[in-house]
Formats: C-alpha cells, sequence, structure tokens
C-alpha cells in the first residue's frame, strides 16, 4: 500500500481497453472509470466496521449502486443526494444506516427527506439540533466536531479551525447536549472530518480529539467517525497511507472509549476521494498545437467545465497520452489547456504557477490526452459554462465499457428555460 506511485506518460490501454478505441466509441471528452480500482480501495478499509461513501466526490448512481452491492454505505449533503442514495437502493433503516445526512445546515427540502425518510442525521452546527428537534423529537442524532484544528491539500478543503465554517466547535458540545435533550434528542455517534486531502499527521491528531469530545458526551455514544480526508497519490513521489497503521490508532482509541464506557463502540470512516480518485480518467482530444512565444500548448476538448480543480486549487493531475499515429519517443515541454474563453483554462497551472509546463510526449492534433486520477471531484464539480455540454461517465467493469450517463444535448442545456411572452 505505501510503495511509490508511477504515473506513465504513454497509456495506451485502461483496464486493458484501448484508450483511442474508447475515445472514438464514446467520443471526447469523455469519463471512463475503472470499477476494479474502485473495488480494491474499499477491500483496503474492510478493518472498519462501516465505509460511509462522500459521494459528492463522484455521485452517479451506477457508482453509487455498486458500492452499495459492495457493502459500503453513504453519507448525503443536500436533499439530492439523498435522491440519489434512494434511488441507488440505500435505506436507512439498515445497519450501519446505509444514508446519513451530514452537513452545516439543513435547507428545506433536505429537512423534508430526512424526517419523511427518517434518515439519520449528523448536526454540523448547534441550529440543527433544533431544527430537527422541532420536527423530528426523540431521535438519536450524531454530532460533527470542529476540533480546532484541520488540514486539507489547500486552504479551501481544511474544514478545521477557526477559520472553517465546518462542524460544531468543540468547546460547544455542551451547549449541544443542552439542546438535544429539550428535544429528548440523544447524541450515539461522533464525527470529525478536519479537511480534505489531509496529511497522516493530522489525521493522526484527530484521535486525541475525539476521544476528549466523547468523554464530555458520556456512555451515549455508540459509533465513531474517523471522517474522511485520506490522500491519494497524484505524483510519483507520492503514496497511499499505510491504512492498517491508521486503523491502529483509530483501534486504540475506540479501545480506550470502550473500557471508559463499558460497552462496544463502532468504527466508521467516511473516505471520498480515496475510494474514487484513481478509478477515474478525463479522455480529451488535442484539438490544436499551438506555438505562441516561449510556450507551446496543447489545446484539448474538454475545458475547466469538465474539470476544475486546477483552475480552482491549482491541483496536479497526471496526464499521459494515447497516440493516434506512430510513437516518436520524443518529449517536449507544453502547457496543456482547454476550449474555454478564459486564460485560466489551463490544466498545468500547479504549484502557484498559472502556466505550468509539463514534460509530455511529442503530439499531434487528433491524439488523445489522458487527465489521470480524476474520479473525486471531477466529474461532480463539472459545469455548463460556456453552454458546454457535460460530458459522458462510462464504467469499465469485468471487460466491458458501460454508459453510465450520456453526454448532454441542446436540449438538456435549455430544457429548463422559458422566455417569457
Ligand atoms: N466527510 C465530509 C463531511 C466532507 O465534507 C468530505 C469532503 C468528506 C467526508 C470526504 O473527504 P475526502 O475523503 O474526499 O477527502 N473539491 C475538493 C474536495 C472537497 C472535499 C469536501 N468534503 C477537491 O477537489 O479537492
Amino acid at each position: 500500500m505505501s510503495t511509490a506511485t508511477s504515473f506513465p506518460t504513454l497509456r495506451s490501454q485502461i483496464a486493458g481497453m484501448a484508450v483511442t478505441e474508447l475515445a472514438d466509441r464514446f467520443g471526447t471528452p469523455c469519463y471512463v472509470y475503472d470499477w476494479s480500482i474502485i473495488a480494491r480501495r474499499i477491500a483496503d478499509l474492510q478493518l472498519f466496521d462501516g465505509v460511509r461513501y462522500a459521494q459528492k466526490a463522484l455521485s452517479n448512481i451506477a457508482i453509487l449502486d455498486r458500492m452499495r452491492r459492495h457493502g459500503v454505505v453513504v453519507d448525503a449533503v443536500s436533499a439530492g443526494e439523498i435522491e440519489r442514495a434512494l434511488a441507488a437502493g440505500f435505506r436507512p433503516d439498515t445497519h450501519p444506516a446505509g444514508i446519513v445526512y451530514t452537513a452545516d445546515v439543513f435547507d428545506q427540502a433536505a429537512l423534508d427527506l430526512v424526517v419523511q425518510h427518517n434518515i439519520p442525521v449528523n448536526c454540523g452546527s448547534p441550529d440543527m439540533i433544533d431544527q430537527l428537534g422541532a420536527v423530528a423529537p426523540g431521535r438519536n442524532i450524531a454530532l460533527r466536531i470542529n476540533p480546532g484544528f484541520g488540514h486539507g491539500h489547500s486552504q479551501k478543503t481544511n474544514t478545521g479551525g477557526p477559520q472553517s465554517k465546518h462542524g460544531i466547535w468543540h468547546e460547544a458540545i455542551d451547549d449541544c447536549l443542552v439542546r438535544a435533550d429539550r428535544h429528548g434528542l440523544t447524541v450515539t455517534s461522533m464525527h470529525m472530518h478536519i479537511g480534505s486531502g489531509t496529511d497522516i499527521e493530522h489525521l493522526a491528531q484527530v484521535c486525541g480529539a475525539m476521544e476528549k469530545a466523547c468523554e464530555t458526551v458520556g456512555r451515549t455514544v455508540q459509533t465513531i467517525s474517523a471522517g474522511g480526508g485520506l490522500p491519494v497519490p497524484y505524483r510519483e513521489d507520492q503514496a497511499y497511507v499505510d491504512i492498517e497503521e491508521y486503523f491502529g490508532l483509530w483501534n486504540t482509541t475506540r479501545n480506550r472509549l470502550q473500557d471508559k464506557f463499558g460497552h462496544a463502540i463502532e468504527l466508521e470512516i467516511e473516505p471520498g476521494r480515496f475510494l474514487v480518485a484513481e478509478s477515474g480518467y478525463l479522455l480529451a482530444e488535442i484539438r490544436a498545437v499551438k506555438e505562441m512565444g516561449e510556450n507551446t500548448f496543447y489545446l484539448l476538448d474538454a475545458g475547466f467545465n469538465d474539470l476544475a480543480r486546477p483552475i480552482l486549487y491549482g491541483a496536479y493531475h497526471p496526464i499521459s497520452i494515447a497516440h493516434r499515429g506512430p510513437v516518436s519517443g520524443l518529449q517536449r515541454d507544453v502547457v496543456v489547456g482547454g476550449p474555454l474563453c478564459e486564460s485560466g483554462d489551463i490544466f498545468t497551472q500547479e504549484e502557484g504557477g498559472f502556466v505550468s509546463r509539463r514534460t509530455l510526449p511529442v503530439a499531434t492534433v487528433g491524439d488523445i490526452v489522458v487527465l489521470e486520477v480524476a474520479g473525486a471531484y471531477c466529474f461532480a464539480m463539472a459545469s455548463n459554462y460556456n453552454s458546454k455540454y457535460r460530458c459522458p461517465e462510462v464504467l469499465l467493469e469485468n471487460g466491458e465499457a458501460k454508459v453510465i450517463r450520456r453526454r448532454e444535448t441542446a436540449s438538456d442545456l435549455m430544457g429548463l428555460e422559458t422566455i417569457p411572452e
């Protein structure tokens, strides 16, 4: 698990299927997901009592369905995510609960669904306790605690500490217990998620903070959740976290709480990125090769409407090429960009560099560029900016390629709009 990763710059196949054939069959741009990689990541987490997938990372209902069949449960952060989970067959009354609503606020639609389907709630603000208690008293609830520190791959994905809007402040637990009591709600579950793309040092600190928070709540606690945040390798020098070691830290915390409380404590984890990032690839075609001063640009038919992580976070995605013709073996330093009408529509802008160069194989118009490690927060954050049709998603499973979302059309784009008289 902790071996360094290697990302090729030439990629002729994905899951045993030719990249150029996939591009021809489904068109470009197009996301493909290799199910076998997701299945492997699920298996890596089997030590935990519950693997609760943060579906915001990749929420296609086919992926959710396969996850369910592999024993994974989900969290939901909106009415739409609750509807997706229900459509994929998750039920709130299984053990562990198939769906948990985890957010910092309820909107009316989410609150209505939570009440209608009796979906357990993980409260990320004291007000949620009152709002839930007013319409559904007597329930068991979870508290999402902000332990006073956090960490993420970017400040924008750090969800702990006083700069973050997330969770219930660790010093406000007593107040929350009073509020819960007022509505006959019982705190049976405790949760901490300090950020996404967190490092192991910060993840390890959460264990101590959790123990303290659970002591404040007391013996009603039956489940603890380590939250999400597990990093994945996007670069050659990065590796997966050693899951056995990480589980060991949490298991010690769980055991100490069990000794203190005298009853069993279940241990959940709530990963998004870890489960799906590596499985996903965005296939795009080179539509232009431009020499401009010192830069050579490969311009693709995919842009930040399809994959926003570089423009949002300066995120690095490995890039490889599938040639249609002969491979020269030559390389060049290039800037890889998309078709959108903004200079920020560049996939190689990591390390704060707004336009960075990457050494890639020499390629030409028609060759396929593969943006790798694109399963998490990629299609999920796609948009229709520049009125681009959102691209299809394809699941590669058992040697077959299946469309799990078709390419959008003009009627998808404008179907909700009307021109008043
Ligand atoms: N649980 C909660 C309450 C969360 O808010 C999140 C992620 C997760 C679990 C899963 O975190 P993960 O295991 O995936 O790190 N768009 C950003 C990431 C935003 C993460 C939001 N919350 C990106 O592209 O890096």
